[in-house]
């Protein structure tokens, strides 16, 4: 087999079979098939797409090409959510161990903050000594003692994925959907899960800024979830305001705390219950969102998700007393308030702005080699539909420095959209797709 009849058979529009695909990603991995012709595949992909049975193949010898963990042995149910990111999505940190005081075991491999969308790793860590490195063997361990871990991804993780990200990434076809799809999807079933939630995000500050765009990519991830045996769905939510009040790596493990306290935000709130409700879906463990999420409601009530989030700090390496301490107080000592420009109605907190503002005081990273600085932040106010007067608080902002902050306040300013009536209130889950294997 030669790779450049495989590129001219993608080029002109037609299936790659699974026997062609192994070839393609197995010599890639191996170093046998250069980066060029890889990239060139890459764009014809991203020009002609993928049948759902190549995507599906394609996910599977990812998966394929480094190695899986094990989670036999554990009781279940597995159930992990992926979000495609955004600014001030701190559900995973919420998820976890509400779930996993229902019964469900979390096996949670989560990133870093690359671009404007934060990284759950990135927030954790803002916990002094806190550790996202486990071995399998820890990871596997909590999982079975305590329903859940938050780890980054093991080194031997799906290497096809590694290679092929960093190559499309500067080969302009990173906006691929069965690549997107095959990228995800094979990084989450080689972390042990069966069963996935998806909350796929629209609007300024997610990766697919239009709605159509989300929506397409959320049809094929739970095709091709479905097609691999996978019980699946996935919600469309909206990501055009920062999520909560608080973006921030310290902040938003403060904000995720109060979700557990019963004193979070609307909005991050109601998304999160949202996905636990599906999550319990998942398991067969609740029959409609609206049982799910009472479930929810009533576990959050007797405290022991607090308890978990508390005793997770202390099995990874931190102390939940510590934590408990820097609530309220750990913030950098460089801040500004911005406030009200006018009166009226706050119409909306562009969240892309925000996001980019974010790289710049070191919330988020331009490349994954940047330093985040765990007591960056802001605090949000005042969002959509609240009133203002003039002069009113709108956010804080807390910056490493006082260059940092003068350079941001520009951005942020501009990402505050005012209107004399009230606008439409958000919806903040627009629409959820299930699969077939999920009843
Ligand atoms: N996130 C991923 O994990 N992979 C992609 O290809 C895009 C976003």
């Amino acid at each position: 087999m030669e790779a450049v009849d495989l590129i001219v058979k993608k080029r002109s529009g037609q299936a790659l079979n699974p026997e062609e695909l192994e070839f393609l990603i197995k010599s890639y991995v191996a170093g046998t098939i250069p980066d060029y012709q890889v990239a060139a595949w890459a764009m014809a992909v991203f020009f002609q797409g993928m049948s759902p049975e190549e995507t599906a193949a394609l996910t599977t010898i990812m998966i394929e090409s480094g190695s899986v963990v094990d989670l036999s042995g554990i009781p279940g149910p597995f159930v992990d959510k992926h979000s495609t990111g955004g600014v001030g999505d701190k559900t995973s940190l919420i998820l976890a161990p509400l779930v996993a005081s229902l019964g469900i075991r979390d096996p949670m491999m989560s990133g870093r903050a690359l671009g404007h969308t934060g990284g759950t790793l990135d927030k954790l860590e803002s916990i002094p000594g806190y550790r996202t490195s486990l071995s399998v063997n820890e990871f596997r361990d909590l999982i079975a003692h305590d329903g859940f871990a938050m780890t980054g991804q093991t080194a031997d993780l799906v290497p096809a994925d590694r290679l092929l990200y960093k190559l499309r990434d500067v080969t302009g076809t990173v906006e691929s959907i069965p690549l997107i799809t095959a990228s995800i999807l094979s990084k989450k079933k080689a972390e042990g899960t069966d069963a996935l939630v998806l909350d796929v995000k629209y609007g300024s500050g997610a990766f697919m800024q239009k709605i159509e765009d989300a929506e397409a990519l959320a049809r094929s991830l739970v095709s091709t979830g479905t097609a691999l045996k996978m019980k699946i769905c996935a919600l469309l939510t909206d990501m055009d305001e920062p999520l909560g009040a608080m973006t921030g790596n310290f902040l938003e493990m403060e904000e995720a705390f109060d979700c557990l306290e019963g004193n979070g935000p609307e909005d991050l709130m109601d998304i999160s219950l949202e996905l636990a409700a599906r999550m319990l879906m998942l398991a067969q463990k609740a029959e409609n969102p609206a049982v799910g999420r009472e479930m929810c409601e009533k576990v959050l009530a007797t405290g022991k998700p607090r308890e978990l989030f508390l005793q997770n700090i202390d099995h990874q390496g931190g102390d939940a007393r510590r934590f408990l301490e820097m609530l309220r107080t750990f913030r950098s000592p460089v801040s500004e308030t911005i406030h009200a420009e006018k009166s009226g109605f706050i119409a909306r907190i562009d969240a892309g702005k925000v996001g980019r503002a974010g790289i710049a005081l070191g919330i988020g990273r331009a490349v994954l080699e940047d330093e985040v600085y765990a007591a960056a932040g802001v605090q949000f106010h005042r969002k959509r539909g609240n009133p203002v007067q003039a002069g009113d608080p709108v956010m804080t902002v807390w910056a490493r420095d006082e260059s940092g902050l003068r350079s941001v306040l520009p951005l942020l300013k501009s990402a505050v959209e005012y209107s004399d009536a009230e606008p439409p209130s958000r919806v903040m889950v627009l629409k959820a797709i299930s699969g077939l294997n999920f009843a």
